[in-house]
């Protein structure tokens, strides 16, 4: 295996190594969904087998609202991470990303690590590219990688917190929206934008809107910081250990991206610290079209392989279907204007940025 293919088995395995400890997680920073109180409604009159958790996203349709977030590719243990999520979520019919496919476009060998249609064939399925290499390679080649491991849509992720802590990491972001756009062009299939633990503003999702992306992911703070993971990395006393330090909670709380993004008018997924179906709930009170989940699909995965993955998507599921029940909600989208109360904490996140609080109860 040539030295740059042995870096980088080593920084992926990493990667997987701390953000499954739990180590890296935010600190103080949460997600804000706890600020979001869905009203008890004991006159549902619903039945639960009358609940249809299916939504469309990206023009495929989901059984439920919920997606298992790119994590991993590149390494042997990475084939059989994917392969067990793939698996587990084309049974539960939630859809799944594959992990930046940059170690792919790099090394062709390794491809067959992010290959999952074979063992699931009608899985929806997201590939995975940072903005800067979609930059470098143009979109051609981002095609191709779609379509080399038959992807319903691509991922394009923002993570310029975590590349200025990593060593080596890039340092120049210009030229972002371009590239997007010249991806939502010339790309097959759809374009989700995501980030990938620090949020998207209202800023940025009405540029991305502008230029005609769709769905985004907000991937908020409150989970998994990307940040904590290269802070852990780095050698002791250095300057990312310190840097890494400092700003290990930044970032939007994944429920005040939410709303942003829902503002802006594209289809949100909520991700970043999701870590029930109750959670998921309460994103898509706020708007969002489904929720998703990164590390706690990776420690399922870790504790027992493809069934573990499908246990904990079942009970999550579960929980979405009871939670809708209780708030009588029939589809995710009847959360939308569900009755709520929002906490003190989110209200002046919302309040001072100017976002209208989503889904006011109506006076009678
Ligand atoms: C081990 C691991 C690897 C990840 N790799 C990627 C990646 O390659 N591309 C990406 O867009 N996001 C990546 N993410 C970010 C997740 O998709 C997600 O946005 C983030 O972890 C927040 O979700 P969580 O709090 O549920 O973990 C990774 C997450 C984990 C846990």
């Amino acid at each position: 295996m040539p030295d740059d293919s042995r870096d980088i088995v080593r920084r992926k395995a990493d990667h997987i190594e701390v953000a499954a400890s739990g180590g890296a997680d935010f600190a103080e920073r949460t997600t804000l969904l706890e600020d979001v109180h869905l009203v008890h409604q004991a006159l549902a009159e619903i039945a639960v087998e009358e609940i249809d958790l299916a939504i469309e996203l990206c023009g495929k349709r989901l059984a439920a609202p919920l997606v298992i977030t790119g994590m991993t590719g590149g390494t042997p243990r990475a084939r059989i991470i994917n392969r067990d999520l793939a698996i587990a979520a084309v049974k539960a019919g939630v859809a799944m990303g594959v992990g930046s496919q940059r170690v792919m476009a790099e090394h062709p060998e390794l491809e067959d690590t992010f290959q999952v249609k074979e063992a699931a064939p009608d899985l929806v399925l997201f590939g995975n590219l940072g903005v800067v290499q979609a930059r470098t390679l143009g979109a051609g080649k981002v095609a191709e990688l779609a379509r080399r491991i038959g992807a319903d849509a691509m991922a394009i992720h923002l993570n310029p917190a975590q590349e200025m802590i990593q060593d080596h990491g890039d340092r120049d972001f210009r030229g972002a929206t371009d590239t997007i756009a010249r991806m939502v062009e010339a790309l097959p299939c759809p374009v989700i934008v995501k980030e990938t633990g620090c949020g998207l503003s209202l800023q940025a999702v009405r540029r991305l809107a502008y230029v005609g992306v769709k769905t985004v992911d907000v991937s908020g703070a409150g989970g998994t910081s990307w940040v904590a993971v290269e802070a852990r990395r780095a050698a002791e006393g250095s300057a990312a250990r310190e840097l890494g330090t400092e700003l290990w909670d930044w970032g939007l709380p994944t429920a005040v991206s939410a709303v942003a993004a829902a503002a802006a008018g594209v289809d949100v997924i909520a991700s970043g610290g999701l870590r029930s179906g109750l959670d998921v709930v309460r994103a898509l009170a706020l708007g969002a079209h489904a929720g998703g989940l990164a590390a706690p699909v990776l420690r399922a995965q870790r504790a027992g392989g493809s069934e573990a993955v499908g246990d904990l998507l079942a009970r999550v599921i579960n929980s979405i279907r009871t939670t809708m029940l209780l708030c009588g909600a029939r589809r995710p989208t009847d959360l939308h204007a569900a009755p709520r109360h929002l906490g003190p904490t989110l209200r002046s996140w919302l309040d001072d940025l100017g976002l209208p609080a989503p889904g006011v109860t109506p006076r009678p």
